[in-house]
């Protein structure tokens, strides 16, 4: 399907192709020149200051010909200069508004042999002023009359510092009048009143150019401007004669007579004719292809740009940083349509599927049902909770954390995909009864291995992530088994999904839902507070110890009714000094081991404590399992 607009695109480009020779061969040579000109600035993007971005704006140009003959700008940086009367200008500013242009004269890039001047003898480091007279006679410019009352109020103070002048007659004639810089002032009166003086008007004069001086023009005066605008209202491009002393205007039109002196004259006809037929053919067919592209791509665009969740998600996080959004048909087709032999998992939120990638990468993927029981039981998802989880796992890398590889928001379902971890749970391997996991594979050290790597996963969430993240659903179900029994934590923050009030927020630091979390998990203290906090993700960790310990099921209703809950039952034989009857017996408790079982089952108490200020935080935990690790490894 991708290919399809590959190929228009492709038939699309030979045809502009071609169109474009054919209306350059039967264009007025001229009208190609001033439009091409303009499209090699914008492809060079030479500096062309004051105007930023684009190319100078009419009557502005760029080739000798096209625009305004007062209007020839030489881009250069910094700054692009106008030749005004064989004197050569930078052009400092330039506002359409008011018509008006700031120039200062540049001297260096002067053509003419006239203006040289024995500077350095007359006054040394005078760069800006010429050698004579400004002149504006004949351009369409005049000096604005402030800056002429700036040069008429201007006087020298007595007496004045004249320069030698036999020797500078320009220079004195300067002094004594200011105004004989600007020959445009002469004839008006300035009578502004004079105020001070100057002790040196050269060093006056010559900042004076420097800062640059404004002209003004007025298109109603300048018969060039009423011939262009008839001129562009046939769709020509304005210009002149340039091998004419007068510059007189000249209007380009795109089509004109088709004239190469290669084609005979009987053949002009035939080869009209067949441009035009070919013109028109060329113009349907791009019509045709348009419609097709814009068609298939406003299609596209309608799946994945204007989707809710899409927009949110890029609104609050740059594209790059995101995980790959993935098509429900491509994470439809990895599951082999949702199998349900290929079901994994089964939650309240939805199901986990085993899926198989194009790229051949096993992953998990969790299909949430947006408006399915799950809502009828109170636990409905908002596209804006959705969003809010993938803004959190794609912020979170630890190795002892499952990875999102991406998501898919579509009117039939939300998806998640996670990383698939092979070797089942740790519940499977603790409380299965099938084969595949061998509870005999946990010996005392790999147990305390997985205790420390989920307590560095859950310390990670309470102190390296800024807000920080409450997992509240440590069970042993969502720790996650490698092949070499690393472990991953799974499942984490999808309390999240849960609708909340719009007051509550993960910075608070705390997050009030209605009850969840796994029973035996569930930290008492929420009952009276209503809050889950980090320290109900260590109570769940607690609860994580103690089966490690004593390889017993969180809750099991077997027990008695006031030892249903593992905490309360290993508690109360820790309680009576008993501990030793609830050790897992596969564990061989010879005296080293047993030392090693002990402190953990203590760190377990504490964290299982009934008030959440009397448990450890998770880097107090993390510190006393490395303890424990370090003096088993000792031995
Ligand atoms: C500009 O200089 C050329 C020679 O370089 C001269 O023929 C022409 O008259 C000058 N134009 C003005 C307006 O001074
Ligand atoms: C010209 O006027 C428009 C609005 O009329 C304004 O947005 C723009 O900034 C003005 N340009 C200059 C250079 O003052
Ligand atoms: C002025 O310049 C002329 C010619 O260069 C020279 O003869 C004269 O002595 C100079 N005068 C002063 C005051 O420097
Ligand atoms: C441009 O001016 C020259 C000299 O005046 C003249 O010979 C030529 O025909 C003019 N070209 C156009 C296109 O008007």
């Amino acid at each position: 399907m991708a290919q399809q607009p590959h190929h228009s695109f492709l038939l699309l480009s030979i045809w502009t192709l071609i169109c474009s020779l054919y209306s350059i061969i039967s264009a007025d040579p001229q009208f190609h020149e001033c439009t091409s000109k303009q499209d090699t600035y914008l492809r060079s993007s030479s500096p062309c200051p004051p105007f930023a971005s684009t190319p100078p704006p009419f009557p502005f140009s760029l080739s000798p010909g096209c625009g305004h003959p007062f209007f020839q700008l030489k881009c250069s940086s910094p700054r692009s200069t106008i030749s005004i009367n064989n004197l050569s200008f930078a052009l400092l500013q330039f506002d359409p508004n008011s018509s008006s242009l700031l120039l200062s004269p540049q001297l260096s890039s002067l053509t003419s042999s006239t203006t040289t001047r024995p500077a350095a003898t007359c006054s040394s480091d005078l760069s800006s002023i010429p050698a004579h007279s400004i002149n504006l006679l004949g351009s369409p410019f005049r000096v604005s009359d402030s800056y002429c009352s700036r040069l008429s109020v201007l006087r020298s103070c007595s007496p004045p510092n004249l320069p030698n002048c036999s020797h500078c007659p320009w220079e004195c004639k300067l002094v004594k009048n200011p105004l004989n810089l600007l020959r445009d002032c002469g004839s008006g009166t300035h009578s502004l009143q004079q105020q001070g003086c100057q002790t040196d008007i050269l060093e006056y004069l010559d900042n004076f150019l420097k800062i640059g001086f404004q002209v003004e023009y007025d298109e109603s005066q300048d018969s060039y401007f009423s011939s262009c605008r008839e001129c562009k209202s046939k769709k020509g491009i304005c210009g002149f004669n340039s091998s004419d002393p007068e510059k007189s205007f000249l209007c380009f039109q795109s089509r004109t007579p088709f004239s190469p002196t290669w084609i005979h004259q009987n053949d002009r006809k035939r080869v009209a004719i067949l441009c035009s037929v070919s013109a028109a053919l060329c113009l349907v067919i791009a019509f045709l292809v348009f419609g097709i592209v814009f068609r298939y791509r406003r299609l596209k665009s309608l799946k994945t740009e204007d989707d809710p969740t899409t927009l949110f998600l890029h609104r609050h996080r740059s594209a790059s940083l995101l995980p790959p959004a993935f098509t429900f048909e491509e994470l439809e087709s990895s599951t082999n349509r949702f199998d349900p032999k290929r079901k994994i998992g089964d939650g309240g939120f939805g199901s986990v599927y085993l899926g198989q990638l194009s790229d051949a990468r096993i992953v998990a993927v969790k299909y949430l049902h947006r408006h399915n029981q799950a809502a009828a039981a109170g636990r409905a998802f908002s596209t804006k909770s959705f969003c809010n989880e993938i803004l959190i796992l794609s912020s979170i890398h630890h190795s002892n954390l499952v990875k999102l590889h991406g998501y898919c928001s579509d009117p039939r379902g939300l998806l998640l995909v996670y990383d698939y971890v092979p070797n089942g749970t740790l519940a499977d391997h603790l409380h299965g009864t099938n084969n595949l996991h061998r509870k005999s594979s946990l010996t005392w050290q790999v147990r305390l291995d997985i205790a420390l790597q989920t307590a560095l996963a859950i310390e990670y969430l309470h102190f390296s992530v800024k807000p920080p993240i409450v997992h509240r659903d440590i069970t042993s179900s969502n720790i996650f088994i490698e092949k070499d029994m690393r472990i991953k934590v799974g499942d984490f923050g999808l309390s999240r999904l849960l609708v909340m009030p719009e007051t509550s927020s993960s910075s608070s630091g705390y997050v009030c839902t209605g009850p969840q979390g796994t029973p035996g998990y569930l930290d008492p203290d929420y009952h009276r507070s209503f809050r889950l906090t980090e320290k109900s993700d260590v109570y769940s960790f607690g609860v994580v110890l103690l089966e490690l310990v004593s390889g017993l099921r969180a809750v099991d209703q077997s027990r008695d009714k006031r030892e249903m809950a593992l905490a309360d039952h290993v508690v109360s034989k820790i309680q009576m000094g008993l501990l030793r009857q609830v050790v897992d017996p596969v564990l061989g408790v010879d005296g080293e081991t047993m030392k090693g079982i002990e402190s953990v089952a203590e760190l377990a108490f504490r964290c299982v404590a009934a008030d959440k200020d009397d448990r450890p935080d998770s880097r107090e935990v993390v510190e006393e399992l490395r303890r424990i690790r370090s003096q088993a490894i000792g031995i």
